[in-house]
């Protein structure tokens, strides 16, 4: 029975060692990768080795940049943010070998982490990249890497937005070693400018706020305590798109205006313009509320856009006030006492109402003041009876004096609504200036306005 046992257990044990030995590591052995590995094994797994024969050779390393999306710009911080695929190409001089030799393999992928490679770093984050790491890279049989890596990338940038909603920002990348100076790595383009701005503008998927216009790259030196930097410098310029801007702050504003603009044709004799006038510029002020989170504030300066806003409501408010000047011109038909005062009807009908070739109405019905005083005695003298003559005399003397009273209080009254007309006429004439003046005044600022925006956007 023991020596049954023992025989089965020594047949299981050849039988496990025959497996083992003869089954996987066959066709592990045969592996053109194992084969591989093992060949540049001192290689691969040194990642402080420096890929050059002779130590006085600096690595070449040709970067090249895709720009996927410009994730957003904010101007108060002054902060770009993008979303880069980063290509580098390097040589490893001592991983150069013949494809015949391995079947042909000509192209091996090496994790990143077991190899050298170069600490490439944006001079202008300032924030941690937070973009997955990939762990691996490919080699050639040539020795050269390739090296792509997502990088999202959060750098700081100078932003002008004096043009605001209509400007075009340029803003850099430079792509540096942190430590190697130029006598270990230099840097080259893989690339020309164009070639990596039509790239990226294929790439870009995302039609967002900004767009595109072009990315110009060149490499330099950059010089610090006696040393070399290689570096390489993207400049990324974009135009923004203004729709959201135009839609939400410059249309409303923009129709305020006109109905600000309209509110003069209200009859200001009959209406409260200047209530009218006080409530629009009460709805302005919430449209200011609103544009003061959209608009970009910074030390830098006002955008065009804040001067636009500025000056709509000093526009607004100047209206208001001639509204109230005019008010108060016609408060004089109310208050009876004055007469139009000379100069201002010297100014009024000769200068204003020529400059506005304004033709008064003919109709002044003067009243005539004439005092017909033809006598009404001779035809009572020749009445018949005296007494009843004197009577009718007494009757009609009082009647006459009665007329007089009512005669002169229409004259009176013809007087007052003469100069009360007067004061209208006044009022209009000034107003029909006035609205003119600043007609005049909303035209010239916004052709101003909008040649320098023109301007800046054909340049
Ligand atoms: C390394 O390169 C330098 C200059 O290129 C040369 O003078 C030097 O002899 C080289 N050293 C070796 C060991 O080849
Ligand atoms: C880098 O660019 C230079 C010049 O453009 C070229 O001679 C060199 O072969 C390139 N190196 C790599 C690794 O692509």
């Amino acid at each position: 029975m023991v020596q049954v046992k023992f025989i089965l257990s020594c047949w299981y044990l050849i039988f496990k060692v025959w497996v083992t030995l003869c089954t996987p590591d066959q066709d592990f052995s045969k592996n053109e990768y194992v084969r591989f590995f093992e060949t540049f094994k001192d290689v691969i797994g040194n990642k402080f080795l420096r890929p050059v024969k002779n130590w006085t050779t600096p690595v070449q390393l040709n970067i090249t940049l895709a720009l996927y999306e410009i994730i957003g710009v904010d101007e108060k911080a002054h902060i770009l943010q993008t979303y880069i695929w980063l290509r580098q190409f390097w040589v490893i001089e001592f991983l150069v070998w013949d494809p015949a030799d391995f079947d042909g393999l000509n192209k091996v992928s090496i994790p990143v982490d077991n190899i050298w490679h170069p600490d490439l770093y944006v001079y202008e984050f300032i924030e941690e990249d937070l973009s997955p790491q990939i762990p691996y890279m490919y080699v050639i049989s040539s020795g050269r890497i390739t090296h792509d890596k997502p990088l999202r990338i959060v750098s700081s940038c100078n932003l002008n937005i004096f043009y605001f909603p209509f400007d075009i920002q340029t803003c850099t990348l430079s792509l540096g070693p942190f430590l190697h100076t130029a006598s270990d790595i230099v840097l080259g383009l893989h690339q020309t400018s164009e070639e990596i701005t039509s790239e990226s503008k294929e790439n870009i998927q995302n039609k967002g706020e900004w767009e595109l216009l072009n990315i110009d790259a060149k490499t330099t030196i950059w010089q610090m305590q006696g040393e070399d930097w290689s570096k390489v410098i993207f400049k990324l310029r974009m135009k923004r798109r203004p729709l959201l801007y135009l839609v939400n702050l410059v249309i409303p504003s923009a129709f305020l205006m006109v109905i600000d603009l309209i509110s003069f044709y209200l009859p200001v004799h009959q209406i409260d313009r200047g209530a009218f006038k006080m409530t629009l510029l009460l709805g302005y002020t919430v449209v200011l509320l609103i544009m003061n989170d959209l608009l970009p504030n910074n030390a830098g300066g006002t955008p065009i856009i804040g001067i636009y806003f500025s000056v709509c409501l000093a526009l607004m408010v100047i209206s208001l006030l001639e509204t109230i000047f005019i008010s108060n011109i016609l408060h004089q038909t109310r208050s009876n006492s004055h007469k139009v005062p000379t100069f201002l009807k010297r100014i009024t009908f000769s200068f204003i109402a020529k400059l506005i070739c304004f033709s008064p109405p003919e109709s002044h019905h003067e009243p005539a003041f004439k005092n017909p005083q033809s006598d009404p005695s001779e035809e009572l003298v020749s009445s018949p009876a005296a007494q009843s003559s004197q009577l009718i005399q007494n009757l009609l003397t009082s009647l006459s004096r009665d007329i007089l009273v009512i005669r002169s209080h229409l004259d009176y009254r013809s007087l007052h609504e003469h100069k009360q007309e007067e004061w209208i006429r006044i009022a209009f004439i000034w107003d029909c200036f006035l609205f003119r003046l600043y007609l005049l005044l909303l035209v010239v600022f916004f052709v101003i306005l909008i040649s320098c925006w023109c301007m800046w956007y054909n340049a």
